[in-house]
């Protein structure tokens, strides 16, 4: 795929999740993103960027913590996301945020403008990461930080239910989180790209977020909820029915009808599958 084609369909997928991402009863990206911004520990009066602000699980939290003095700008790729987390902002009585349409590998923002750059759960979106960190270091101010957070590696529990999916993913689908040369393979590689670009003293956590579901629906509904739907979205039309019962038959022998509920401490406790939202490692990466 050319990298016009990656962000397009990375907007499209993101636009067809804008409706539902984060709303559907299951607290996980708020999570990262309240843990994002403990570690990171903006001061008030702070100018924030949130990169790939998607409905705004940083960028709201964010825009309390730097107060009327500061102000937190938001970007993301997908109309949707932009277009419903712009209505939110009166709603929410803010008047220190803008939430824009902009790529995040190419944003169109003036140099050393913020003295923070964060962006939970977006790089590996990037066709080119390491182009994306570039251009955040360019927009910092001297001595800004950067806030970084990635998924981990898979959960073994959720391997059945990715087999489930596996005959419709073309093999060229790998995400460069596999791969153990990747950026995102470790802590390690991904400090060392952002050194690469100019980043110094860089710190990182891995922290594991374990999630609760009601029952398989529920998972099945987050799931469509944000980046997993494409496994959904590759299941041609007339699959659909069978795949989504072998996904909730996979889920129930994970955890019986009358036990623990899915995720819940003591239960065999499945976390999310690829792309790995949640219930796997987060790594934080802050940079000043
Ligand atoms: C998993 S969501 C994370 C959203 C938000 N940061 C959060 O923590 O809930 C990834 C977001 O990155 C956005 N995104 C992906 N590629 C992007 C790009 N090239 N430029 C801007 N946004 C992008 C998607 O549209 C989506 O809203």
């Amino acid at each position: 795929m050319s990298v016009p084609d990656v962000r397009q369909a990375v907007a499209g997928l993101f636009d067809r999740s804008s409706e539902t991402y984060d709303s559907v009863g299951v607290e996980s990206f708020t999570v990262i993103a309240r843990q994002l911004l403990a570690d990171v520990g903006l001061v008030r009066g702070e100018r924030v960027l949130d990169v790939g602000c998607g409905r705004g699980a940083v960028l709201f939290a964010a825009a309390e913590q730097v107060g009327e003095t500061g102000s937190v700008t938001g970007i993301d790729l997908a109309p949707g996301m932009i277009d419903r987390t712009v209505c939110d902002i009166p709603d929410r009585g803010l008047t220190n945020v803008q939430a824009l349409l902009m790529d995040a590998q190419e944003p169109d923002l003036p140099t050393a403008d913020f003295d923070t750059v964060l962006a939970s759960a977006v790089l590996f979106f990037l066709p080119d990461p390491l182009a994306g960190l570039r251009a955040w270091h360019r927009l910092l101010k001297p001595g800004g930080r950067l806030g970084v957070t990635t998924f981990g590696g898979n959960d073994p529990r959720w391997a059945e239910v990715e087999e489930v999916f596996r005959p419709f993913v073309p093999p060229e689908m790998i995400w460069a989180i596999v791969d153990p040369a990747g950026l995102f393979a470790s802590v390690r590689n991904f400090e060392r790209a952002a050194a690469s670009v100019g980043f110094v003293d860089a710190s990182s956590v891995v922290r594991k977020h374990p999630i609760t579901f009601a029952d398989p629906d529920q998972w099945i509904r987050w799931s469509w909820s944000h980046g997993h739907r494409i496994f959904w979205e590759l299941v041609p039309g007339e699959r659909q029915h069978e795949v989504h019962t072998q996904v909730s038959a996979a889920l129930d022998r994970q955890c019986p009808p009358n036990g623990p509920k899915i995720g819940q401490p003591g239960g065999p406790g499945p976390v999310p599958a690829v792309p790995r939202p949640t219930g796997t490692r987060q790594e934080c990466l802050f940079l000043y």
